[in-house]
């Protein structure tokens, strides 16, 4: 099965058996999350999901609900108030801890706020997003204010990181954020230990957050290329 199927397969198996009517949904960022909305979308036109209130992590995911008539709304608006029932997100490296690195589409930040506020947490992914230990291929996102950008490199080299500051694609210059901040994507060459580092990158003045997610283990949709979905808790 190609990739893009498995992503598909994924996000349709997690709605199938997360999504009931009534709750409150946070909805993840990226081109594996984009099926979970699509599928959302497809229930609720059929009548199958009723009163679904949705809390989108992106611009990404914000238009993809305005497109398919799902109802939006801000975290601290009263139809949330702050919390979530469910939250369905993509990931780029998972560890068999249900451990995770996020960042890759740069929406961390909300993406984060969502998963920790929210009751339940389940991530899908294709069987690629599989790894023994995080961080040692796909870098972590640090997204710091722009004023922290030397001064994070130099905190971030000391912790043994190799710092890249991520450069935009068709935009001179780097990447700017949704809330106006840069990215640096750190890789580290020995395993390192994903809730300490966690905790500690958030230590350093002008980072706001970081891509390993520790603390809110979800449930994992994986999707093989023999066309199953291994569910692991
Ligand atoms: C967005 O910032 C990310 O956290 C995505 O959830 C993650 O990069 C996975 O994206 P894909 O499903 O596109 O690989």
């Amino acid at each position: 099965m190609e990739q893009q199927k498995m992503k598909e397969a994924a996000g349709k198996a997690a709605v199938d058996a997360l999504v009931k009517s009534g709750m409150k949904l946070g909805l993840g960022t990226g081109s594996t999350a984009i099926h979970v909305i699509y599928r959302v979308g497809e229930l609720l036109r059929e009548g199958k999901l009723q009163n679904i209130r949705a809390f989108p992590t992106s611009f990404q995911s914000q238009i993809a609900c305005e497109k398919l008539g799902i109802p939006a709304f801000a975290l601290n608006a009263p139809e949330l108030g702050g919390t979530l029932d469910l939250c369905i997100d993509g990931a780029d490296e998972i560890d068999r801890e249900n451990r995770l690195i996020k960042g890759g589409g740069g929406a961390l930040l909300i993406e984060k706020l969502a998963a920790y506020n929210s009751a339940a947490y389940a991530i899908v992914a294709d069987e690629t997003k599989a790894v023994e230990n995080l961080g040692l291929s796909f870098p972590v996102p640090v997204e710091v204010i722009p004023e922290a950008r030397i001064p994070a490199v130099l905190a971030l080299e000391k912790l043994g990181a190799l710092v890249q500051l991520r450069e935009a694609v068709r935009k001179a210059g780097p990447v700017i954020t949704e809330h106006g901040n840069l990215l640096l994507d750190i890789r580290f060459q020995e395993p390192v230990n994903p809730g300490t580092l966690e905790a500690e990158l958030n230590r350093i003045p002008g980072v706001v957050e970081n891509g390993f997610f520790t603390e809110n283990r979800p449930v994992a949709y994986i999707a093989r290329g023999d066309g199953t979905v291994e569910v692991r808790a």
